[in-house]
This record gives structure tokens, sequence and C-alpha cells, in this order.
């Protein structure tokens, strides 16, 4: 039974959220059961619902498909749009493409890295950000450049990287009070 006061990371909460994750992924399974070409749209609906692929969610799919382990994880490992580490809640990528380098697109991917403490690839403890790098955006006019999830910032300094962080801290922070 989960106790009225217990906090949200808590064992028992992180056990029952769990279980009801994985139970949502039987539900898929089931759906997808016995259908040529079901393991992709399942991983991609199995990372959805978990955010991420652990390695839990991958042997559920492998049994429930009928596809051996290797196989499942072979997928997971070829797509770079599937992950098997927790992502944040916001993607930052930052442009690495040459327009973008030359106008210090590697001063703001620095500063990102000093200002959220993680490296490419990362996420932060409170699961808010994952940093990540990417080749052209396709505006190398405006570089440099980066994007969180689908906004883009462009002509950025690497001074302006405090706020544009803020900005996305503050509504979680707005919601924990409100609670
Ligand atoms: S190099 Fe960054 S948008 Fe083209």
């Amino acid at each position: 039974m989960v106790e009225k006061n217990c906090k949200s990371s808590c064992k028992c909460c992180e056990n029952e959220s769990q279980e009801t994750l994985l139970s949502r992924v039987d539900e898929l399974i089931n759906e997808y059961r016995g259908q040529k070409g079901a393991l992709i749209p399942v991983l991609q609906q199995g990372q959805a619902i978990f955010g991420y692929l652990p390695e839990i969610v991958q042997k559920r799919i492998s049994e429930g498909l009928g596809i051996p382990l290797h196989k499942v994880y072979g997928v997971v490992t070829f797509y770079s749009f599937f992950s098997q580490e927790p992502r944040g809640k916001y993607l930052i990528r930052v442009c690495m493409g040459t327009a973008c380098y030359v106008r210090n697109g590697k001063k703001v991917l620095d500063e990102l890295k000093e200002q959220l403490g993680v490296d490419v690839g990362e996420t932060t403890d409170d699961l808010l950000f994952t940093l990540d790098v990417g080749r052209c955006f396709g505006a190398c006019g405006l570089a440099p450049i980066i994007m969180v999830n689908d906004d883009v910032y462009q002509r950025l300094k690497p001074s302006e990287i405090g706020k544009i962080l803020e900005s996305y801290r503050k509504p979680q922070v707005e919601a924990e009070v409100a609670k």
C-alpha cells in the first residue's frame, strides 16, 4: 500500500509505477502479437510509455512477440531514436555543423555542459534536460543554433544560455509549488 505522505521518489512508488507501465506494454504487445513488422512500432510505443527502453522492457517485448532478445537489442541500438537510458523532459540539441561550429557553436555547447553539469548524451539528475548534438539544422545563416524540443534558438550567445534554461525550469518549479 502507498502511504499518503510517501515521496514520489521512494521505492514503493517506483515499483508501483513500473508495474503499471509494464502492464501497458503488455497491452501493446497483445495488440500487435502475430502481426508482421510489429517490433518497431511496439518499441516506439514502448519508449513513449516508459520514456526510454530499459532492459526489462526489451525482455518483455522479446518474450511477448516471440523475437529473440539479441534481435530486439540489435534494433534498439541501430536506430538513434531509441534510447536505453532515461531521457530528460527537454532534449537540447546543439548544432555542430560547420557554420555553427565556426560561429561559437562549440562555446555554446561548453556553456551548456557547464551549466547543466552533464556531457553530450547525458541527462541531468532531475530528468529535466538531455544534452545532444546534431549536424546542420538547415539554417546556417542563423548560426549558431540550438533546439530545445521543438523550440529553435538562433544567433545564440553563450551568455544567453542561463536565461533559456531558466525559462524551462520555471514552469517545473511553479508546478511543484502548486502541488
Ligand atoms: S551548420 Fe548549423 S544550421 Fe547549418
